[in-house]
């Protein structure tokens, strides 16, 4: 088998547990030939990007996940999250994502966070997507679990890894438990769907439980979800095998990953992003940089900046999108620039709501600078709650 795309069509007709099989392993088959064709720069951060699957994206700007600690204690969405992510759909974002919702309980890694686990969750998500939807913008729930960096008085229980990890006192996940893990990152998928979301992103990054399974320094496990990079990467094609299954054929799926730190190796990092695309089941992959524009850590690919190692990768149709310090009009011309199709905003975008559309309307807006004043995040759409919680994040709010 060389290239192995899966259609639509043929995703469709999953119907048995040995299909499933079949498409985890397309992801791991080594004479794979990636797709050519990658989407050139763009000239216009305003020109619009269509996916493999699910709607449009009408420009450029996706809001980054942001974990804004504003839900309620048992993972529903508040009135004030609502209000804070909508703003941004309506400022113009081209895709509003979730901050990181928990797909299981014990995967809850901070105070006030959005969870996915529960059926009783989906209407307050739902109407969400409504009102996200209605502007134009793409809605995606980002699916997560804390792993060994939960806290264990968050949520009363020992927090769990996949080994047991002496650092934080998390206990390793018995076989039956990852199937579990899994399947409720898929169960948490199919709740996105029936509420509505375009897609979901998995949260493959910043050393949370798929990242500490794709880690060598973390996982030593010695069942097949250990060992070889194959099998430190089957939690995720997994995941991603079953919510194709069990998911309308337009549903859209991505998936975040990390490039270095966190226990992640970069040529091992590109070799999985390789597999997704080639898979042809990922529409999306959203490489959290922290830095753009930076030089990797690792000596061996010192030289060209995060950004366009990833950018010179083949993907096919598959996007690509970068998150870390993309503050003026200028970065996000320079990621479009370097052949990234979607510029994704973070702390710039809790400064203004609307920055697509002030943009839009005034080629030389220029955004604010921190520190700001926790007024201007109360005019942006801040709860006090969040505003407290970005008190933390250094020079954030002016005292
Ligand atoms: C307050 C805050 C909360 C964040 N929460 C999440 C999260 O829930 N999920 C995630 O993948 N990344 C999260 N990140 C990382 C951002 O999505 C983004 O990748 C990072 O902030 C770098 O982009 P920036 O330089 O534009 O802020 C968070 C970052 C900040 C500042």
């Amino acid at each position: 088998m060389g290239i192995c795309r899966i259609t639509d069509t043929s995703l469709a007709n999953l119907a048995t547990c040995g299909e499933v099989i079949n498409v985890v392993q397309c992801f791991f088959d080594p004479l794979r030939s990636f797709p050519i064709g990658q989407t050139q720069g763009v000239k216009s951060p305003f020109e619009p990007v269509s996916f493999l699957r699910g709607p449009a994206m009408p420009n450029r700007f996706m809001l980054a996940p942001l974990t804004n600690q504003q839900s309620h204690d048992d993972g529903t969405l508040s009135a004030e999250e609502h209000r804070w992510l909508t703003m941004r759909a309506h400022g113009g974002f081209g895709m509003t994502m979730t901050a990181a919702a928990h797909v299981q309980e014990i995967g809850r890694a901070f105070p006030g966070q959005l969870g996915i686990c529960r059926d009783d969750q989906i209407p307050a998500l739902a109407k969400m997507a409504d009102e996200i939807r209605s502007t134009g913008s793409i809605a995606i729930v980002q699916l997560h679990h804390g792993g060994n960096r939960v806290p264990e008085a968050l949520n009363n229980m020992t927090p769990v890894c996949p080994s047991d990890d002496p650092d934080t006192g998390a206990r390793a996940l018995s076989n039956a438990e990852v199937h579990q893990l899994r399947d409720d990152f898929i169960a948490a998928a199919v709740r996105a769907e029936k509420a509505g979301y375009d897609g979901v992103q998995l949260h493959g990054a910043h050393g949370y439980i798929i990242c500490q399974f794709l880690s060598s320094d973390i996982n030593h496990r010695t069942d097949e979800y250990g060992g070889s990079l194959e099998n430190r990467a089957r939690l995720l094609v997994e995941i991603i095998a079953g919510i194709r299954a069990q998911c309308a054929d337009h549903f859209h799926l991505s998936v975040r990953l990390s490039p270095e730190r966190f226990g992640m190796v970069m040529n091992e990092i590109i070799e999985v992003y390789g597999w997704l695309v080639d898979s042809g089941q990922v529409d999306f992959i959203d490489m959290s940089l922290w830095d753009s524009f930076k030089e990797p850590n690792e000596d061996e690919h010192k030289g060209r900046s995060l950004m366009e190692i990833f950018a010179e990768l083949p993907r096919g149709e598959v996007r690509l999108g970068v998150a870390g310090k993309i503050h003026e009009p200028a970065d996000v011309q320079r990621v479009l620039d370097a052949g990234v199709d979607i510029a994704i905003l973070g702390r710039v975008a809790i400064l203004h709501h609307d920055y697509p559309n002030l943009l839009r309307n005034d080629a030389g807006f220029a955004p604010r600078h921190i520190p700001v004043s926790a007024q201007t995040l109360a005019e942006e759409g801040l709860s006090d709650t969040f505003i407290t919680y970005m008190s933390t994040w250094k020079g954030f709010v002016s005292d």
